[in-house]
């Protein structure tokens, strides 16, 4: 059994990002640059997967955390010093090694299993991905014989003209056999102008010993976007946000205009969910079956259930059970829990609260710091005053309660079962089961109120 070892080396200072964050912590879909690499890696069962840092890489070490180890290249001396700085983590413990980039997100799982895969059935000194493209985008060429061997790699700035015009380019991925890697990389010598050491000389090494070089060819080069720019990360977030979208209507989910849906890699969609346009869906998000979302809404970190509809409607750190609705411009803040069927029409606004189900709230409402049974109905501008500007208090009302329009209820405060609340009423006091309460400030209906 073989058994492998990946390198992602990410080191570069990516100074054209012009950026305060370390490049491969900047997201693509929602998710770290750098993970698309460590799940690259993931996928392959790879053991260890060691990242290659600068000294500056706080950010990136908080954001994969255990799942790399790490090694620093104090100094960024060329592609193949990096991958020398691994060496101690990966000798002895793989006897294949695979280099990916931190900064090359688009390549596909299946691609670098398709690397390996012929790696291991051919066993050569080393395997690498090459793609053909008319436009060099400054990649080195693969420089092959008469008879189509592999003969070395040439940079661009060091390419003749004869050189330039080759059309097949290194990717830069590569599968080494370990035990001739960690022999030959260290006798790299460093090449002019910069005096750096170039993993790229491996492949004439190799040729050299007389080993073999194989070569795994990927038909789109949209796989191989280094990113260095933020022109790049957006060519980058085109072609895995298209890839998402995809994959999610192949499963059955509905996109009316997938180029205007912004669906994060980590988003789950049931299917028969119908997702409109202008819809962001970010974070820790799962919608469930026969949903309809947007157009026009924004839903992070938040778990809608089945059939729920979501209009022009914003949904941070939220659920909603099957069957609820919200919008349009509706707001459900962190720890906003809408029950079965709860209907929260126009300009709501739900934080920490749990309307159970069947409970409405059609109109310009909010709901703070409360619990709500079932089946009350919120009128028209209702409001929870929980804040007196230093602490939070709690509303509690209970089922079939009826909350009259403009009603203000003023935490903390309890409403009983089955009460009824007149409109316009500032509710200061605790209203018993059953009781009607109005006025300013609320009290309790008399006999001789009655008209
Ligand atoms: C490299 C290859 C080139 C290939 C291209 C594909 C070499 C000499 N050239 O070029 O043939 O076509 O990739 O994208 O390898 N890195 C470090 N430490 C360093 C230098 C680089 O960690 O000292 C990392 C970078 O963070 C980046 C990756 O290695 O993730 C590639 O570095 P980059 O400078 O982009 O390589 P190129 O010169 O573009
Ligand atoms: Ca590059």
């Amino acid at each position: 059994m073989t058994t492998l070892g990946v390198a992602i080396l990410a080191a570069g200072q990516g100074t054209r990002m012009k950026s305060d964050l370390n490049k491969v912590v900047h997201a693509v879909c929602g998710k770290p640059m750098v993970l698309w690499s460590v799940e690259q890696a993931e996928a392959l069962g790879a053991n260890p997967v060691v990242l290659v840092v600068g000294n500056d890489a706080d950010a990136v070490r908080e954001t994969v955390g255990a799942r790399a180890q790490y090694a620093v290249q104090a100094e960024r001396l060329g592609t193949g010093h990096a991958l020398l700085q691994a060496r101690d983590l990966l000798q002895g413990q793989a006897d294949t090694v695979l280099a990916l980039y931190g900064d090359m997100p688009t390549l596909r799982p299946e691609t670098v299993a398709r690397l390996l895969a012929l790696h291991q059935q051919r066993s050569p000194a080393v395997t690498m991905l090459t793609v053909g493209s008319e436009d060099s985008m400054g990649f080195g060429r693969v420089a092959r014989d008469p008879q189509g061997r592999v003969r070395a790699i040439v940079e661009e700035a060091a390419a003749t003209p004869e050189i330039l015009a080759l059309t097949e380019l290194n990717c830069g991925v590569y599968c080494f056999d370990a035990d001739w890697l960690w022999e030959r990389l260290p006798q790299v010598s460093p090449t002019l102008p910069k005096n750096e050491y170039y993993l790229t000389d491996m492949v004439a090494m190799a040729i050299e010993d007389g080993l073999g070089v194989e070569t795994v060819s990927v038909e789109d080069v949209s796989e191989v976007l280094g990113i260095n720019t933020r022109i790049h990360l957006a060519q980058a977030e085109a072609v895995l946000r298209q890839r998402i979208n995809e994959s999610l209507m192949l499963e059955g989910v509905t996109l009316l205009e997938p180029a205007a849906t912004y669906i994060d890699a980590t988003v789950r969609i049931g299917h028969d969910t119908v997702i409109y346009p202008n819809t962001m869906l970010q974070g820790d998000t799962s919608i469930g079956q026969g949903a309809t979302i947007g157009p026009n809404s924004i839903i992070r970190d938040s778990r809608i259930g089945d059939r729920c509809r979501v209009l022009a409607s914003v949904v941070e750190e939220a659920i909603m059970e099957e069957d609820a609705d919200i919008g349009p411009f509706g707001h459900l803040r962190p720890k906003a829990h809408l029950g079965a069927g709860v209907h929260m029409g126009n300009f709501g606004e739900v934080k920490d609260a749990y309307l159970a189900p069947g409970t409405k709230m059609g109109h310009f409402s909010y709901v703070g710091n409360a619990r709500i049974g079932e089946d009350a109905n919120i009128g028209a501008g209702t409001i929870t005053c929980n804040y007196d500007g230093h602490n939070k208090y709690t509303t509690v009302i209970g089922a079939g309660a009826f909350i009259g329009s403009g009603a203000m209820l003023v935490a903390p405060v309890s409403i009983g079962t089955g009460a009824i609340i007149g409109a316009g009423a500032v509710v200061t006091r605790d209203v018993p089961d059953h009781a009607i309460s109005y006025g300013v400030p609320a009290r309790p209906k008399e006999q001789s109120d009655d008209a």
